[in-house]
């Protein structure tokens, strides 16, 4: 074999540091007879950097087909011909998304993680808090950290209302899978930045501007789904509900956000080696129509903490009775935030003791109110109509109830949808009995609701 100087400048160069280039130039130069032409090399750098053909083309500036037909002719049967000497199964390379993976597994990845060869980490991680606590999730970090790990999920959805702790478990999630991930990102949408500035943004926060190649016109959004193709990304997006619209049902992007939309679909469909971790309120479209697809796209709902931990948050706040601290847990469902501001308040006004502001008989929401008061300016007409009817009555209500109580002039896709709606917002708590399903509001919801009710006169 003669020896080759290879140009610094040679298109695709980013490949080399992710991909143990020269061991599968030799391997496939095998399988194929001779060596791999410059041309071959050319366009494997291209796949592996995660250009489909016609961006090679177009990079290169040849026709399409010549890049099409020389993979399909050439390169894929090569990476076949390799592939079957690993694995008796006989596996086809129909298409270029599949070539990463494919070899990815094939272990010609360099070493990621902490190691010799690994890629030199990037990192853009602006308002991640720092180390907050963390009680009683320890499973949930486990099994979430499995989904981003070894089941290379696509788009991770930590869902739940206000207070009950997404930030926290993403922050974790985040620290402890970080080091497995050649970009990682943190980036709160709480301000609703445009989509595509926000893209660009983050490809400058994490590139530098000689690893950038672009192609003519690419916009951003398909330029930071390249770099998921071809690096394995963590990109965490805080406050999702941020850049979708109140005043309809749940899901819908405000006016000019449907970039996110479009950036979620592509991210979900499309393969890649990256995670998409969201914290929301509630549940994007996408989301809700890609879930349950061989698990490469999940939500994960947040309940309250579990009891010890709820009573381990409230014992830093020199509170007595630890004997009612249940009672106090109970009606706010543990959120860790709501607990967080009624134990101050007992701390200050009641000088610690739960069971003086237990007598007082009634569900304080203070600061918690806030956070309610910007979930609840959300619903759409007949979700509000049906959580004021539900802070009326004072058991939890079937189906049929809510359907001869509020719906009969309704259509019934029309309520369905709501009822679907509010679920997705975490704002509608759901049991069974006696076969049936039942409805009711979470006591905070019920609480701030019939205070508005009172209110509005
Ligand atoms: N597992 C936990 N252990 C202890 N405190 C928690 C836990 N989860 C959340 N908190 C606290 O509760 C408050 C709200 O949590 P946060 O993660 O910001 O909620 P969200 O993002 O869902 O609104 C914060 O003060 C946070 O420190
Ligand atoms: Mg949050």
């Amino acid at each position: 074999m003669t020896f080759q100087p290879q140009p610094a400048d040679e298109p695709f160069a980013e490949a080399k540091q992710r991909w143990q280039l020269d061991l599968l130039y030799t391997d496939l130069g095998v399988v194929k007879g001779r060596g791999l032409t410059r041309v071959e090399k050319t366009y494997l750098r291209g796949l592996l950097c995660g250009y489909g053909p016609n961006e090679i083309a177009e990079q290169l500036q040849v026709k399409n087909d010549t890049v099409r037909n020389a993979l399909s002719k050439g390169l894929y049967r090569y990476i076949e011909g390799r592939l079957s000497e690993q694995q008796p199964d006989l596996i086809r390379v129909e298409s270029w998304g599949q070539v990463a993976r494919l070899l990815g597994e094939a272990g010609y990845q360099r070493q990621l993680g902490r190691g010799k060869g690994k890629v030199p980490q990037r990192l853009y991680l602006d308002g991640l808090p720092d180390a907050p606590e963390f009680y009683g999730r320890e499973a949930e970090l486990a099994q979430l950290s499995q989904a981003i790990g070894q089941d290379n999920c696509r788009v991770l959805l930590l869902l739940g209302m206000g207070g009950i702790g997404k930030t926290t478990l993403a922050a974790h999630l985040l620290r402890h899978n970080q080091s497995d991930f050649d970009y990682v990102v943190w980036q709160s949408l709480a301000h609703a930045p445009a989509a595509e500035p926000l893209f660009e943004a983050l490809l400058t926060h994490l590139l530098p501007e000689t690893q950038r190649p672009t192609v003519n016109g690419e916009s951003s959004l398909s330029q930071l789904l390249r770099l998921m193709k071809s690096h394995r990304c963590l990109i965490v997006l805080e406050d999702f509900q941020s850049v979708l619209s109140g005043g309809q049902f749940v899901g819908h992007y405000r006016d000019g956000y449907g970039a996110y939309g479009e950036f979620l679909r592509r991210v979900g469909e499309e393969t890649h080696q990256s995670c998409l971790v969201l914290t929301s309120w509630e549940k994007p479209r996408e989301v809700a129509h890609l879930e349950g697809m061989g698990g490469r796209v999940r939500s994960h709902l947040l309940q309250g903490l579990p009891n010890a931990a709820a009573r381990q948050i409230l014992s830093q706040y020199q509170l007595t009775n630890p004997e009612a601290w249940d009672d106090l847990i109970r009606p706010y469902r543990a959120n860790p935030l709501a607990l967080k501001i009624v134990a101050t308040t007992i701390r200050d006004l009641f000088e610690g003791s739960v069971d003086e502001y237990l007598n007082q008989n009634t569900l304080f929401l203070g600061d918690f109110t806030y956070l309610l008061h910007q979930q609840m300016a959300r619903l759409s007409e007949l979700e509000t109509i049906i959580v004021k009817h539900l802070a009326t009555v004072t058991t939890p209500m079937s189906l049929a109830d809510l359907k001869t109580s509020i719906f009969p002039k309704r259509r019934q896709s029309e309520w369905i949808a709501a009822l679907e709606s509010l679920h997705r917002r975490s704002i509608l708590e759901t049991r069974h009995a006696d076969q049936k399903l039942l409805f009711s509001l979470q006591p905070v919801v019920m609480k701030y609701v019939t205070s508005q009710l009172v209110t509005e006169g």
